[in-house]
């Protein structure tokens, strides 16, 4: 049977500012995925709905495949439901990430993220038994997010071993990388690995632009491993509306990497633009799923559920919050400490995000005015040449004279 794995979020409303939506606005829609899963439409299989800051994530499994416009406009629905709430009990920023009136069909590109990966859920088969899958989440952050970890785990044994001891790992990956900065049509280019993985390197070095938005396996092609939602909101919105906090699905074990693998990129705290007004440059933490933005300069957080899906495509009853276990408290107070140390630099250089993210905040208004301001200085005139008796040139009396060897 072809499933469906489906991760939509948005934020559409928070409490006390961008920090987390009400558990009323959880509830309403906890209450909404229950009823899709049983009612006559049959919308979902199974779902399950989480928070991570200020975003909400509808984890939902179905037989409608990717891009759905049944599920994405359930999903669409649910967020309107939330926003109103957000917006009746006087939260900020309600509907934030609708960023159309009316989606016709897939809303991919009119605010929400969208990662979604279909699949055979074939207890007899061979390579898949069983399906294992990570869910991120990340907020505060830019949709480049994940470019250093899923570069780290598909492309550098240094931080996979089972790129080496997996031979069905070892065959190699494709990835598909989107230009963000292309509208309108998407403009992607497809990178075999590892022998691509310099040029993937090069693209991937810039995150503002470059993003990673799926990888297959290269030892069974049609095996979708990974899918990120890659889109930004300043393209959709033509002005900045929030930051893009992406989501990716990652598919584990057998022929895939191991989630201990996957995972473990996010030790580092690896500098990615957002946080604060999306607008600076901040190490990213992994905290446990619902965990509220409450930090300073909001550090940009990631959050990574484990579950798995059994043969009807229902979700394990339980999941593992992985950066919720206490293995990654250190890495916290590590990626806290690399945060206060960095914003001693305040505002100078690359504490801040780069021009091209700048040039959606109102600093664009601030530097067209002082633009006005500025004035020529005439440049000093350069000493006159003196041709010399011998047909060469030198350029000035107090020129120093190269000694002969
Ligand atoms: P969100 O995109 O998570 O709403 O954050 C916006 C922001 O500017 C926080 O300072
Ligand atoms: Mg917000
Ligand atoms: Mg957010």
């Amino acid at each position: 049977m072809k499933t469906t794995f489906s991760v939509i979020k948005a934020d559409v409303g928070s409490i006390g500012g961008h920090t987390k939506p009400s558990t009323l606005m959880l509830q309403t829609l906890r209450d909404a995925v229950r009823s899709a899963c049983s009612g006559q439409k049959k919308i979902l299989i199974d779902g399950l709905v989480t928070h991570t800051g200020d975003d909400i994530a509808l984890l939902m499994s179905h037989e409608h495949g990717v891009g759905a416009a049944l599920v994405h406009r359930f999903a669409w629905d649910c967020f309107l439901a939330a926003a109103e709430i957000a917006s009746k009990h006087g939260l900020y920023g309600a509907g934030q990430d609708l960023l159309v009136d009316a989606p016709s069909g897939n809303i991919r590109g009119a605010g929400p993220g969208v990662a979604e990966i279909e699949f055979e859920r074939d207890p007899a088969s061979k390579e898949r038994p069983a399906e294992a899958i990570l869910v991120f989440a990340a907020d505060k952050s830019s949709p480049g997010a994940f470019n250093y970890p899923l570069y780290s785990v598909f492309c550098d044994p240094m931080h996979n071993g089972g790129l080496l001891l997996n031979p069905k790992l070892h065959r190699g990956f494709t990835l598909t990388i989107i230009d963000m900065d292309h509208k309108e049509d998407d403009r992607l280019i497809r990178l075999d690995v590892p022998e691509r993985a310099w040029d993937a390197a090069a693209l991937l070095q810039n995150p503002d632009r470059f993003a990673v938005e799926a990888i297959h396996s290269r030892y069974k092609p049609d095996e979708q491993v990974v899918s990120v939602s890659a889109t930004r909101l300043h393209n959709i919105a033509g002005k900045y509306t929030g930051k893009d906090d992406p989501v990716a699905v990652v598919r584990t074990q057998g022929i895939f990497p191991a989630p201990e693998e996957v995972v473990e990129p996010y030790l580092l705290g690896h500098f990615i633009a957002g946080d604060c007004r999306g607008s600076h440059v901040m190490p990213i933490m992994p905290v446990a799923i619902n965990t509220a933005v409450a930090g300073p300069y909001c550090l940009p957080l990631v959050s990574c559920l484990a579950l798995s899906m059994d043969a009807r495509g229902c979700f394990s009853q339980e999941f593992v919050d992985i950066f919720g276990d206490c293995t990654w408290d250190h890495t916290r107070i590590k990626v806290q400490q690399k945060a206060d140390e960095w914003r001693r630099q305040g505002f100078i250089g690359p504490t801040m995000a780069s021009h091209a993210e700048l040039a959606y905040t109102g600093i664009v208004d601030t530097l067209a005015a002082l633009d006005k301001e500025f004035f020529i200085r005439e440049a000093t005139p350069q000493p006159r040449k003196v041709p010399r008796s011998s047909g060469s040139t030198t350029t000035s009396p107090s020129t120093p004279r190269r000694s002969a060897r």
